[in-house]
C-alpha cells in the first residue's frame, strides 16, 4: 500500500487501539512524521520488517539518501529516528509489545 498524507490530523484520525490502521505503525511520538516521510516511496511494511538501533536507522536513512533519492529530513530526522529505535528496536521487548498491540485489534 502506498500512502501520501500531508495532514497530521488525517493521520491521528486513523489511529485505533494504539495502531495507525492504514499503515500498521504503532502509535507514539513521531508517528506522524514517520507516516509522512516514510510511506511515499514504499509500503510501511517494508519499514516495519526491519528493526534497528538508532545508529542502524540512521544508516538506513543515509543509504536511501545516497542511492534512492530520499530527501534531507531536516529536524524531523531526529524525531523519526527516535520513533523507529523505540518501537522498531532490535530486541524481544519491542517485538512482544508490537505483537500485543496487534492482538488488541
Ligand atoms: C524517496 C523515496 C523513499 C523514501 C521517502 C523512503 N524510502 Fe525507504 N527505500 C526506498 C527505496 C527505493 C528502497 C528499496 C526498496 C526495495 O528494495 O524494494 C527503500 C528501502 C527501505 C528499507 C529496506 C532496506 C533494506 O535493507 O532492505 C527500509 C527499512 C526503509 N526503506 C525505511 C525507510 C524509512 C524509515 C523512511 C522514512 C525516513 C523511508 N524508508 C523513506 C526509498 C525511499
Amino acid at each position: 500500500m502506498f500512502l501520501l498524507y500531508t495532514n497530521k490530523n488525517d493521520i491521528k484520525n486513523d489511529i485505533k487501539n494504539g495502531v495507525h490502521l492504514p499503515t500498521g505503525f504503532i502509535n507514539g511520538k513521531g508517528l506522524e512524521e514517520v507516516v509522512i516521510s516514510c510511506t511515499p516511496c514504499h509500503s510501511a511494511k517494508l519499514v516495519m520488517q526491519n528493526r534497528a538501533t538508532k545508529g542502524g536507522w540512521i544508516s538506513i536513512i543515509r543509504w536511501m539518501q545516497d542511492t534512492q533519492n530520499l530527501w534531507n529530513l531536516g529536524t524531523n530526522e531526529a524525531v523519526i529516528v527516535n520513533y523507529l529505535s523505540t518501537y522498531y528496536a532490535p530486541n524481544q521487548k519491542g517485538r512482544r509489545e508490537a505483537y500485543k498491540k496487534y492482538r488488541m485489534l
